[in-house]
C-alpha cells in the first residue's frame, strides 16, 4: 500500500512535533543533554560512515519519520525499483541501474545481457589501454548530462588510478569554447573520440561530434571507424552517423544513473577493467545495504528522511555539498543532476499539483577553496542551509620523498578545516563572547558592541559529514549509489516519478524553433523581450 506522505496521519504528527520541539530545536543542546548524540546518530554503511549528530533531529523525530516512511510503503517502493516494476509510468520503463552493478549470476532476468555487455565493453577498454586502436595517448569523451557528469566526475575522482599516458578530455557544451580549446592540443592519429548520448539525438552531442569528425578529416585522419566510437541506445542512429563501433545499453537505464553502463566506458579505458568492476561493486554493496537493512540504520532511508524534514518542515530549499577531496569537486555539478532532474516535480504520479516542496537546490564546491567564498553566508547569512560535508580519512597524492611529507601535512589541514566548518556552523559565536575577543582587523572607531554583533554567528545551522576511509574505486562506487537511494527515498515519499524530465522539453524545443531566427534575424511574433534580445544578437 503506497501513499503520498502528507495523506499519511504521521504527517500531520510530524507537523505537531515540528511546532512543539523541532522549530525551536537546539543541536548544542542537545549534545549538552545526551553524551550518547554521537554514537547514537552515526551510522555505518559499505564504505561510509556518516554523522548525522549535527543536524537538528533527535531519536523522536527519526522514529516519526521512520513511521512515515513504512506508513507511506517506502519498504514497498524500494521493492518494485529493484524488482523492475515499471516504476517510471510516464515512459512506461522499469529503472534497473542496480541491475548493472549486481555480479554474474545474479538472479535478474538481464544478469546474462549485462555481463555480456559488460565484459564486451571492458575488454574494448583494455584493448585502447593495451593499444591495439593504434598509440591512443588522448581520448574526448563527448557527451551532456548523465552521459557526461558521471563519467567526468569519476574520472577525475579516480585520477590517482589513471595514466599519465592516457589523457580524458570532457566535452559536452554546444559552446565551442568547449572543444576548440580539447582539440587544439591533440594529435588526430592518437585521439579517440568516444560519442556518448543514450538518445543519439541531443543537440549538443550530435554538434561537438559532427565538429570533432570535421576536425579530424581536416587533420588528415582517414579512418573515422578506428577513431569514433559511440555509446547509446540508438546504434542505429550511431550508425547513420557513421560509426561502425557502437556499444549500446537498454532503455531502462535512466541517463542519470548511465555511468554504470557502458556510458562507464571513459572510466574503464581511464582506470582499466580491475577498478571498473570495483566501482561496479562498491554500488552493489550499497544496493544491498539498501535493500536488506532495517530502515533505522539503512544510510540512503535516514539521509533521505533528514533531507524531507527539512525541506518540508523547516522549510530549507537549498542544501550545499562540500567534498573536502580535489578529486570529487565535480561531485557537487553531478548530484545536482541527480537530485535536481530526479526530483524538481510539481506534480504527483496522478499528475495532482503537489503541496509542498520537492527537490531543494543542490549545489556546493569542493573544500576549502568553498571557505573563502560563499562559507561567509552559510555561517552568517539569514537563510539556513543545512551541508555535507565529505571526508576522506587517508589521502592518495602523486608524490615521493619531501612533497609527499608535505602534501601528508596538508591532509592534516585539510581535515582540521572539514571538522572546524562544520563545528562553527554548529556552534555559532553570541555577541557577548565576541566582545571580549580582540579584532585587530577591524576598526578602531567602531562601537565594540556593534563590532561584536557583526562578529557574531547565529550557530545551530545543521551539518552531516560522511566519511570515506580513502577514496577508491569501490568507495566511489557506494557513494554515488548511496545518493541515487537517498533520492529515491525522498521522491518516493513524496509521491513523485524521479525518473522522468520532461521539464527538459520546453526549451529544446522553443531553441529549434529559435535557431533559424537567429540566422534571418526575423523576430514576427516573438515576445518583446525574446524580439529585443535575438536583434540585438543578431545585428551586424
Ligand atoms: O536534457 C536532459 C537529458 O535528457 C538528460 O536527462 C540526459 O542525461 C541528457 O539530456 C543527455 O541525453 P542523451 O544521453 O540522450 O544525449
Amino acid at each position: 500500500m503506497t501513499k503520498r506522505c502528507d495523506q499519511s496521519t504521521v504527517w500531520a504528527e510530524l507537523q505537531a512535533h515540528y511546532a512543539a520541539s523541532g522549530r525551536g530545536f537546539d543541536i548544542r543542546a542537545a549534545f549538552e543533554a545526551d553524551a550518547g548524540r554521537f554514537g547514537a546518530l552515526s551510522f555505518e554503511a559499505p564504505e561510509v560512515f556518516a554523522d548525522l549528530s549535527k543536524n537538528r533531529i533527535d531519536a523522536a523525530t527519526l522514529a516519526l519519520l521512520l513511521e512515515l516512511a513504512r506508513d507511506c510503503g517506502l519498504e514497498g517502493r524500494r521493492d518494485a525499483l529493484l524488482r523492475g516494476d515499471p516504476v517510471n509510468p510516464t515512459e512506461g520503463r522499469a529503472v534497473l541501474h542496480t541491475t548493472l552493478r549486481a555480479p554474474a549470476g545474479s538472479d535478474s532476468p538481464f544478469n546474462a545481457e549485462v555481463q555480456a555487455s559488460l565484459d564486451a565493453m571492458l575488454a574494448f577498454a583494455e584493448g585502447v589501454r593495451r593499444g591495439e586502436r593504434g598509440a591512443i595517448t588522448d581520448v574526448v569523451h563527448i557527451g551532456i548530462g548523465g552521459s557526461d557528469l558521471g563519467p567526468a566526475m569519476v574520472v577525475q575522482a579516480l585520477q590517482a588510478y589513471g595514466r599519465r599516458d592516457l589523457r580524458l578530455h570532457f566535452v559536452s557544451n554546444v559552446d565551442g569554447h568547449d572543444l576548440a580549446p580539447v582539440l587544439a592540443g591533440l594529435d588526430a592519429r592518437h585521439t579517440l573520440f568516444v560519442i556518448a548520448s543514450k538518445t543519439f539525438t541531443t543537440q549538443e552531442t550530435l554538434a561537438n561530434a559532427q565538429a570533432a569528425r570535421a576536425w579530424f578529416l581536416g587533420q588528415g585522419g582517414t579512418d573515422i571507424a578506428r577513431h569514433f566510437v559511440a555509446t547509446s541506445s540508438n546504434t542505429a542512429a550511431a550508425a547513420a552517423f557513421g560509426i561502425d563501433t557502437a556499444f549500446g545499453f537498454w532503455d531502462w537505464v535512466g541517463g542519470r544513473y548511465s555511468l554504470w553502463s557502458v556510458i562507464g566506458l571513459p572510466i574503464a579505458i581511464a582506470v582499466g577493467a580491475e577498478n571498473f568492476r570495483a566501482l561496479l561493486a562498491g554500488a552493489h554493496a550499497m544496493d544491498r545495504h539498501f535493500a536488506t537493512t532495517p530502515l533505522e540504520r539503512n544510510l540512503p532511508v535516514l539521509l533521505g528522511l533528514v533531507d524531507l524534514w527539512y525541506r518540508n518542515f523547516h522549510g530549507f530549499s537549498s542544501r550545499s555539498v562540500a567534498p573536502y577531496h580535489q578529486g570529487l569537486r565535480r561531485l557537487p555539478a553531478y548530484l545536482q543532476q541527480l537530485e535536481m532532474e530526479s526530483n524538481g516535480k510539481g506534480v504527483d504520479l496522478d499528475g495532482q499539483a503537489l503541496p509542498f516542496g520537492t527537490s531543494p537546490v543542490v549545489w556546493g564546491e569542493a573544500g576549502t577553496n568553498g571557505q573563502h567564498a560563499y562559507f561567509q553566508m552559510l555561517h552568517q547569512g539569514t537563510d539556513v542551509i543545512p551541508v555535507e560535508f565529505i571526508a576522506v580519512k587517508r589521502p592518495n597524492h602523486d608524490a615521493t620523498g619531501e612533497l609527499a611529507a608535505k602534501l601528508a601535512d596538508q591532509h592534516q589541514k585539510l581535515l582540521a578545516n572539514c571538522l572546524a566548518q562544520s563545528q562553527a556552523l554548529m556552534q555559532g559565536k553570541t555577541a557577548a563572547e565576541a566582545l571580549t575577543e580582540q579584532a585587530p582587523t577591524a576598526s578602531a572607531t567602531l562601537d565594540r558592541e556593534v563590532l561584536a554583533r557583526h562578529r557574531s554567528f547565529p550557530g545551530n545551522r545543521p551539518s552531516t559529514t560522511l566519511v570515506l576511509d580513502a577514496l577508491t574505486p569501490r568507495s566511489l562506487g557506494a557513494l554515488i549509489a548511496l545518493y541515487e537511494h537517498r533520492v529515491f527515498v525522498t521522491g518516493a515519499l513524496w509521491g513523485i516519478n524521479s525518473f522522468d524530465q520532461w521539464g527538459v522539453e520546453l526549451g529544446k524545443a522553443l531553441c529549434n524553433q529559435l535557431l533559424p531566427r537567429l540566422q534571418t534575424g526575423d523576430t514576427k511574433g516573438l515576445d518583446g523581450s525574446t524580439a529585443g534580445l535575438l536583434a540585438r544578437l543578431t545585428v551586424a
